[in-house]
C-alpha cells in the first residue's frame, strides 16, 4: 500500500537527535567522463576469477556449514588471517582476541565511536578528514575539533593545546581519530615522533585513539612508520583496517584491532549473526594463498596511476600558484587551488568537461577547505586519468578571475 504524505511525515517527529540531522544525502553529480570524485577501487585489480573458484573451494570443502550464522566475533579463519598480515607486513604481534570483524572499515570506525563517544563528548580529529567518519562522529554527538594537519600529519602541538583547554574547562576528550597512513585526504603519513606524542597526550589525559588505517598496505615508496597501535602500552589504541582496498569493496569486510578486553564491549554493538561469514570464509581462502603477490601487484597498479596525475598536474599547473600533496601512497591527491579562482565556474567548466572531484569543504568538521579539492586516482586507467587531469586543469586556469 502506498504511503500517504502524513503516514511518511509523522515519523518525523519521532526521529532521534541523529536522524534529525537529516537523511543520506544521494551523490548528485551528473555523469561524469573522468571520475576523479569518490575513492573507488579500479574494479580491474580485483581478482574476480580467483574470488569465482574460491567460492566453488569453500562450498566444497565446508559444505553446508558455509552458510551456517557466524560467530559473534567474526570467522575466526579470518580473525587469524588478519592476525597474519599483520605479523607479515609489519612484524606485528596480535592475536586472534585482538580482531573483531565488521562489515566494512565504516562499520568498524562507527563501532568503535558507539563504543566511547556520547552526546556532546569532544572528539579531536583531523582538518581536513573523511567525511563518512564526520558523519558518524556527528551522528553519534560527538562535538568535532578539527586539528590543522601538514606534511608530517595532523600537529600534535595543537592536539596538546585543545587536549588542555579541554581539561582547564572540565571537559574530557574521548577519542582522537586519525588517519595516519596517506591521510584522507590530505596525503601525509603521520611521523613517528607524533605518533609517538600523540601515544603520550593520550596517556595523559586518558583518551582513546582510532587509528583508521584503510590504505597501509598501498604504499608505493618510503618506510612506514611503526602503528599507533604498535606504539601503545596501555591498550589506549583501535586501529581499523578493511579488505575494501586491497580485494573489492563488495566484499564489505573491515575489522577492529583492539584491546582483548575491549572486543567483547565494540561487539555488543553489532549483534546478528556474525558479519558475513561465507564473504569471509571465500577472501581468507583466497587471501591465504595471495596476499603478498596480489597487495604488490595492487602497489604497482596503483603507483602507476598515482604518477600519471601527478606529472600531468605538473605539467598543468606548474606556471600558476597551484600546489598539491605528492603521497606515498593511498588513492587521493588534495590540490590547492590557484589564488582567485572562481569555484562555481570551476565546477561548471569541469562538468562540461566530465571531470568529476571532490570539493574540500566537504572533508571539514568546522568548516574551510573552499581553497582545496581532492583528486581520486584510483578508478581510471592512466591513459584516462592522464586526458581527464589535463582537462581539469584547463578548467582551473579558465576559472581564474582577473581581479
Ligand atoms: C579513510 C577511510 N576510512 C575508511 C574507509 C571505509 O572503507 P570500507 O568501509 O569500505 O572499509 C574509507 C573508504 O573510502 C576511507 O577512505
Amino acid at each position: 500500500m502506498p504511503m500517504t504524505t502524513t503516514a511518511a511525515q509523522r515519523f518525523q517527529a519521532l526521529l532521534s537527535r541523529g536522524a534529525r540531522m537529516g537523511p543520506r544525502a544521494m551523490p548528485r553529480s551528473g555523469p561524469t567522463i573522468y571520475k576523479f570524485g569518490a575513492g573507488n577501487p579500479d574494479p580491474g585489480s580485483f581478482p574476480y576469477q580467483e574470488l569465482v573458484q574460491a567460492m566453488a573451494d569453500v562450498m566444497e570443502l565446508d559444505g553446508a556449514h558455509a552458510l551456517s550464522y557466524g560467530s559473534a566475533h567474526g570467522y575466526d579463519g579470518l580473525r587469524d588471517l588478519v592476525v597474519e598480515k599483520y605479523r607479515l607486513l609489519e612484524g606485528l604481534q596480535t592475536s586472534r582476541d585482538n580482531i573483531l570483524i565488521a562489515n566494512g572499515s565504516n562499520q568498524a570506525i562507527a563501532l568503535v565511536v558507539g563504543a566511547f563517544v556520547d552526546e556532546g563528548d569532544p572528539v579531536i580529529c583531523e582538518a581536513p578528514t573523511y567525511m563518512a567518519s564526520i558523519q558518524t562522529l556527528r551522528r553519534h554527538g560527538a562535538d568535532l575539533i578539527g586539528i590543522e594537519v601538514d606534511g608530517e600529519g595532523m600537529r600534535t602541538d595543537l592536539v596538546a593545546e585543545r587536549l588542555g583547554e579541554l581539561k582547564r574547562s572540565g571537559r574530557q576528550c574521548k577519542l582522537i581519530y586519525t588517519i595516519a597512513q596517506f591521510q584522507n585526504p590530505a596525503g601525509p603519513t603521520l611521523s613517528e615522533r607524533r605518533r609517538r606524542e600523540l601515544v603520550e597526550l593520550a596517556r595523559e589525559h586518558n583518551v582513546m585513539i582510532l587509528e583508521d588505517d584503510a590504505y597501509g598496505e598501498l604504499r608505493y615508496e618510503g618506510q612506514a612508520p611503526p602503528s599507533i597501535f604498535s606504539l601503545d602500552p596501555d591498550g589506549l589504541v583501535c586501529r581499523t583496517g578493511t579488505l575494501s582496498k586491497i580485494l573489492g569493496p563488495g566484499v564489505r569486510i573491515g575489522w577492529v584491532v583492539a584491546p582483548p578486553a575491549l572486543v567483547p564491549y565494540l561487539s555488543a554493538f553489532n549483534f546478528g549473526g556474525g558479519v558475513a561469514p561465507l564473504t569471509s570464509r571465500v577472501c581468507t581462502f583466497y587471501l591465504r594463498a595471495h596476499l603478498q603477490p596480489h597487495v604488490a601487484e595492487l602497489v604497482d597498479i596503483y603507483r602507476a596511476k598515482r604518477d600519471a596525475m601527478l606529472d600531468e598536474l605538473e605539467r598543468g599547473l606548474a606556471d600558476t600558484d597551484a600546489s598539491w600533496s605528492r603521497p606515498e601512497g593511498g588513492f587521493f591527491i588534495w590540490l590547492k587551488l590557484p589564488s582567485r579562482t572562481d569555484l562555481q565556474r570551476l565546477s561548471q567548466l569541469a562538468a562540461a568537461a566530465g571531470v568529476g572531484y571532490n570539493p574540500g569543504p566537504i572533508f571539514m568538521a568546522n568548516g574551510g577547505g573552499e581553497e582545496y579539492i581532492r583528486l581520486a586516482y584510483s578508478f581510471e586507467a592512466p591513459a584516462e586519468i592522464r586526458e581527464g587531469t589535463r582537462l581539469l586543469c584547463r578548467a582551473i586556469k579558465g576559472a581564474r578571475t582577473t581581479a
